[in-house]
């Protein structure tokens, strides 16, 4: 942390290479927006009062999502290039002082360490400025690094702006500066439009130094990888594969097996214990947290939901922001969902949903059933093919089930409705009203056999006739 830094990031443009109604920085990679990876890192390096956001394109939407992480925001009112982005931000970042550093939101995979050498060498090497830089088999898109006979760099040439020679050189900008704060501001206003775009090009600034004798000092990244812009979906989608491969690498090496791990998303906030098993295609995303020796099978997908240890999860099973404790099994095929909770040892078998229900001890519901709003005791047990009936077409109600509750293979619960402790469900009963403790319920008529019964020959005329149907 630095705590005479602040960060700018430049979230303006629209991006219209990703052709898309979405800003360019709220595409995700990784699980996360490029602005939030953008966010995180710099808070990495300056404190939080000192991370600034330039919002211009959709504003309002670049706004929302910037606004509950602290940062500050700086709005461009036209997108005239990315000098004139940051020089919109002047009331807010003058009066820092310090060093400035320019970041931009749609590099997602700069890491902190490298932010951090930025700084220090403009520190050490008493350059106005460094600038983050890589050497790439194909530049195309990126400004260009052109340096004098010495060696030094002399100016940041635009792909546009590019002669021949210049186009080959493999060295390209980043678009990641720092800064000597009070000699950016000094200089800043130097900046002319482009003559072919009409925008205001930070990287001029380079020039403009070198012209005032200011020497300008490049920090050349040796994984191109870090500097990747995202421009386009191409990029996004490389993004998305680097970020995740960085994740499944370092999980790997932190004790978890992935079972064909090239087939496996997980986001990089997961976190994942150790000895956990993954089954191929699994996804495993948002805020999830996944305990030690559980067991994630083939195609399941988790998102915003926690896992305690020994918990397993059979293929196909989608569970979204819902809670298992420790041991608790679930799938295959199983649908979890907006905040249900198994409790220890609790199984949900095939085909079983689970809507804002909450599962005691060691019960159980192993086929086909819909358990919604309901609140279940300890070693309760659910037949096959069992529905609350939650919803009157108007509300939700809620059932409640107590402990040691046996409820047979296709009921009928509709709620509101209570079943006390011990209670037995007869199969294929209608229940409607509370049920005592230790009692049992039937629902359902009585079955009569007809002893004898025959059943009734068809005449001739009934044989051959074809069934017409009116209308
Ligand atoms: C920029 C650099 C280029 C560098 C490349 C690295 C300039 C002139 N060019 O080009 O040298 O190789 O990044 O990826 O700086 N933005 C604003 N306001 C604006 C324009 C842009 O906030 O008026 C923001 C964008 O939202 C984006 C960033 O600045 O996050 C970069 O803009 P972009 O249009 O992507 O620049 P590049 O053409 O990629
Ligand atoms: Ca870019």
């Amino acid at each position: 942390m630095l705590t005479d830094a602040a960060v700018v990031i430049l979230a303006a443009g629209q991006g219209t290479r990703m052709k898309s109604r979405l800003p360019k920085v709220l595409h995700r990679a990784g699980g996360k927006p490029l602005i939030r990876h953008s966010i995180d890192t710099a808070f990495q390096v300056a404190p939080v009062e000192r991370v600034f956001v330039v919002v211009g394109y959709q504003a309002e939407k670049v706004e929302a999502e910037t606004e509950p992480t602290g940062a500050g925001i700086i709005r461009q009112t036209v997108q005239a290039g990315t000098g004139h982005a940051v020089l919109s931000g002047r009331d807010q970042l003058e009066h820092l002082g310090g060093r400035l550093i320019v970041s931009v939101g749609d590099c997602p995979l700069i890491r902190t360490e490298t932010l951090l050498a930025l700084a220090e060498l403009q520190l050490s090497s008493a350059a106005v400025a460094t600038v983050i830089t890589t050497e790439v088999a194909n530049p195309t898109g990126y400004g260009r690094m052109i340096r004098n006979a010495a060696g030094s760099l002399a100016e940041i040439v635009e792909e546009k702006d590019c002669t021949p020679e210049q186009r080959a050189v493999r060295e390209i900008n980043s678009g990641i500066f720092c800064f000597n704060a009070e000699l950016f501001w000094k200089h800043a206003g130097e900046i002319r439009a482009n003559e072919k775009s009409g925008e205001y090009y930070l990287t001029d600034m380079v020039a403009i130094f070198i012209r005032a004798g200011l020497s300008v000092v490049p920090l050349k990244v040796a994984d191109s990888n870090e500097v990747l812009g995202i421009n386009n979906r191409v990029e996004l989608a490389a993004a998305d594969r680097i970020i995740r491969d960085r994740k499944i690498h370092q999980l790997l090496l932190d004790g978890v097996t992935i079972e064909k791990p090239e087939t496996v998303t997980i986001d990089a906030q997961v976190q994942i214990g150790m000895d956990t098993i993954i089954g191929p295609f699994a996804q495993i995303t948002g805020h999830s947290v996944v305990g030690e020796n559980c067991r994630i099978g083939a195609c399941s997908i988790i998102a915003d939901s926690q896992l305690g240890d020994e918990v397993e999860v059979f293929p196909f099973s989608l569970i979204t922001a819902s809670q298992l404790d420790a041991k608790a099994h679930a799938g295959p095929f199983a649908r979890i969902r907006m905040g249900a909770h198994l409790l220890e040892g609790a199984h949900v078998g095939n085909f079983v949903e689970l809507k804002k229900t909450r599962m005691g001890k060691g019960s159980k519901s192993m086929h086909l059933a819909y358990l919604g709003d309901s609140t279940l005791g300890d070693k309760v047990n659910i037949g096959a093919g069992t529905i609350t009936c939650n919803y009157d077409g108007h509300r939700k109600h809620q059932t409640f089930i107590g402990d040691g509750v046996f409820v047979g293979s296709n009921s009928t619960l509709v709620a509101p409705l209570e079943i006390e402790s011990t209670a037995y469900i007869a199969a294929g009963s209608t229940v409607t009203h509370k049920v005592p403790a230790g009692s049992m319920a039937v629902g359902r008529s009585r079955q009569v056999n007809k002893e004898g019964w025959k059943r009734k020959p068809l005449t001739t005329a009934e044989a051959t006739a074809e069934t017409v149907l009116k209308p």
